[in-house]
């Protein structure tokens, strides 16, 4: 059997941090799966000059699938080559056009599905020579409704709503989004579809995310709206994101950023990268089991050490240390230990 690959990619401020305690979970829980490291960023500029080298590239794209822990430093803030247009393009490259950000609470259990390779981080910009700078938003209907059709699918196998979230009062590429969604609804007749517009969306999440099921949208909604979703069920240092294409590997990632402010001081919290890791196990390698053994080891290790963020006062190196000691007994050939409930 092939070895299967999984590229790595450490990143920049706390990602090496969490990056680590990836590494060393996967090891105890796939050791047959072999990780690559690549540079991704800001460290892939210091080093390389360009933030996604042809290297890492190419290692991702023969990949089973890519680990990524966060990127951007505000060393590059005023530079006209930054980290995020490496990951910007390593998405498009890959075309991991469906984004899928789960927030999960006691009570809440919500699925964003964010479109990730288009609209106004992908559209035409430019400076015209009066000085005016612009950004566009455009959208193929064919990138709306193959995001929207996963989003039906996924929300037909879980709770059966789907909310659809635009602007389409004021831009037109959010009246093209709700024709699609329209269109694609008769294909799933036991999903009922519910519009709502992008400002009202984010006070039904602050004040009533238990309501929502899964929440399509497009790119740059999702990444608001995302975060904000984060904050309500616990925070960003718990939420993990899965960034998937029809075919190639898909790319597992936090939805955090890459935390400067914290970044070697060692007390980041490593949950959101392995619950990644978790999804890269489902998503990306299919081994559902192993996923499902990360996510219980991470559910207990955070209430058993909790790192600062949470209201702790545990490393990220402890955090991390408590996951895997769960990791084994879950794992312990002697079968389930007490107390604990049935997969
Ligand atoms: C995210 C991040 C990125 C995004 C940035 C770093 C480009 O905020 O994954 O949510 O906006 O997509
Ligand atoms: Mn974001």
């Amino acid at each position: 059997m092939p070895k299967t690959t999984v590229v790595l990619l450490p990143g920049d401020g706390v990602g090496p941090e969490v990056a680590h305690e990836a590494r060393l979970a996967l090891e105890l829980l796939a050791p047959d799966v072999e990780l690559e490291e690549q540079l991704l960023g800001g460290a892939a500029i210091r080093a390389t000059g360009t933030p996604l080298p042809d290297e890492t590239l190419a290692a991702c794209l023969r990949a089973a699938a890519v680990l990524k822990a966060p990127i951007g430093d505000p060393e590059f803030d005023a530079a006209d080559v930054r980290p995020e247009q490496g990951m910007l393009r390593l998405r498009a490259e890959l075309d991991a056009y469906a984004n899928l950000r789960p927030a999960v609470s006691a009570g809440v259990d919500l699925l964003i599905v964010r479109e990730l390779v288009g609209g106004i981080y992908f559209g035409a910009r430019g400076t015209r020579a009066d000085g005016t700078v612009y950004d566009t938003c455009e959208y193929h209907p064919s990138q709306i409704e193959r995001l929207v059709r996963r989003a039906f699918a996924l929300a037909a196998a879980r709770r059966g709503h789907l909310l659809s979230v635009d602007k389409a009062n004021v831009l037109e590429t959010s009246r093209l989004w709700r024709r699609v969604v329209d269109g694609v609804a008769a294909e799933f007749p036991s999903v009922r579809v519910e519009h709502m517009l992008v400002d009202n969306a984010a006070m039904q999440i602050a004040t009533d995310a238990a309501r929502y099921d899964v929440l399509a949208t497009e790119n740059m909604f999702g990444d608001i709206l995302s975060d904000l979703a984060a904050a309500v069920t616990g925070g960003l240092g718990l939420a993990p994101s899965a960034s998937l294409s029809d075919s190639g590997p898909g790319i597992f990632e936090p939805v955090h950023g890459s935390a400067p402010d914290l970044a070697g001081r060692g007390i980041a919290n490593p949950a959101a990268m392995l619950r990644s890791t978790a999804l890269l196990l489902e998503h990306g390698l299919g081994r559902l089991d192993e996923s499902r053994r990360l996510v219980r080891a991470v559910d207990r290790g955070l209430a058993l050490a909790p790192t600062p963020d949470l209201g702790g006062t545990a490393t990220t190196a402890e955090l991390g240390e408590a996951i895997r000691a769960e990791l084994a007994l879950d794992g312990a050939p002697a079968g389930p230990r007490p107390g604990s409930g049935a997969p």
